[in-house]
């Protein structure tokens, strides 16, 4: 593999360009927003700057890397003759649907078709094309750049050749792959979700305050942060979301998700994005403030 398009230049999109990038692959970076793209640019080169900055790599190779992305408001001239493509769209089943169809009748026949969905499900997705076996998740960890799991997720007619040839390229990136089989949430977020909800819940039943929650997971489990941090960072839209996938797809009232959780998302308190969550955000991320909500008076 050599050429690759990545549809979708926010968060996820431009780590993954700017990893495919940086590993020698040329990139056609995609987005229906020409803004986007022109920010996605601005942030790869800044992280590239850090890069620089740690002592990793070289002013040339940072030229070279941008050199390797073009960018492009059209599907249809960014994926001609691409061996991979690796979808990074807003989470949202129907517009992925229509992206794979498009990508089904815009690229070449063998080329691999990869989504890095969150929650929906691969199998459904590889259904609107005519090469189920090429459809597959290569779900990336955010900051893409700096998280070195690549959860591969099968879908239910995934070939085992396509499979192989993904493990062995996310490799390639620097990267550690794990299998999935593709089931609601498949690993990561079936098991952290669960774990994020439970902490709310512990909250929401006065069990214990904000900060005493995530310095217990935090110290207690020696994880980098705490459950409600993490998911101010996730996004409780996103946190939300999940849980609604999960709980339909099982079935089962234990993936509920709390009544706080869908209160403070329709409030618009989404976390980091919007400033409020579980912590005050407006100034910055690098400062732990508990929302006045959640203080203890
Ligand atoms: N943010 C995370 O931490 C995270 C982690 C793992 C996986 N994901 C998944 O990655 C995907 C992208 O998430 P994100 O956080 O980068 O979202 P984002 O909102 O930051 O970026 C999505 C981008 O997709 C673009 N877009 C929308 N429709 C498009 C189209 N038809 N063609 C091309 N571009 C289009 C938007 O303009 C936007 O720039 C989602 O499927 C999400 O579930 C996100």
């Amino acid at each position: 593999m050599k050429k690759v398009a990545v549809i979708g230049s926010g968060t996820m999109g431009n780590g993954i360009a700017h990893v495919f990038a940086q590993h020698g692959f040329i990139v056609s970076l995609i987005d229906i927003s020409e803004d986007a793209l022109g920010k996605a640019i601005g942030t790869i080169s800044k992280n590239l700057d850090r890069i620089i900055a740690k002592g990793n790599l070289t002013e040339e190779q940072k030229e070279q890397t941008l050199a390797n992305i073009s960018t492009f408001t059209s599907m249809q001239e960014g994926v001609k003759d691409v061996d991979l493509v690796v979808e990074a769209a807003t989470e949202n089943a129907d517009l992925k649907l229509k992206i794979f169809r498009d990508l089904d009748s815009l690229t070449k026949p063998e080329a691999i078709l990869a989504s890095n969905t969150s929650s929906i499900s691969i199998t459904k997705i590889a259904s609107v094309t005519n090469r189920p076996d090429k459809v597959i998740g290569m779900h990336f960890m955010n900051p893409v750049p700096v998280m070195k799991l690549v959860e591969v997720i099968r879908g239910y007619s995934t070939s085992d050749e396509v499979t192989r040839q993904i493990v062995e390229l996310s490799k390639q990136l620097g990267k550690v792959p794990a299998e999935a089989n593709d089931y609601p949430g498949f690993v990561a977020n079936r098991i952290l979700m669960p774990m994020i909800n439970e902490a709310i819940y512990s909250l929401y039943e006065g069990v214990a305050g904000v900060e005493e929650i995530d310095t217990i997971m935090k110290l207690g489990m020696a994880h980098p942060m705490g459950p409600l941090q993490l998911a101010d960072f996730i996004g409780l839209d996103v946190c939300l979301s999940i849980l609604h996938v999960l709980h339909d797809g099982f079935g089962n009232p234990k993936y509920a998700p709390c009544p706080l959780l869908v209160n403070m998302v329709q409030a618009g308190h989404k976390g980091v994005k919007s400033g409020q969550g579980f912590y005050s955000w407006t100034h910055g991320t690098k400062e732990l403030v508990v929302a006045d909500r959640f203080k203890k008076h």
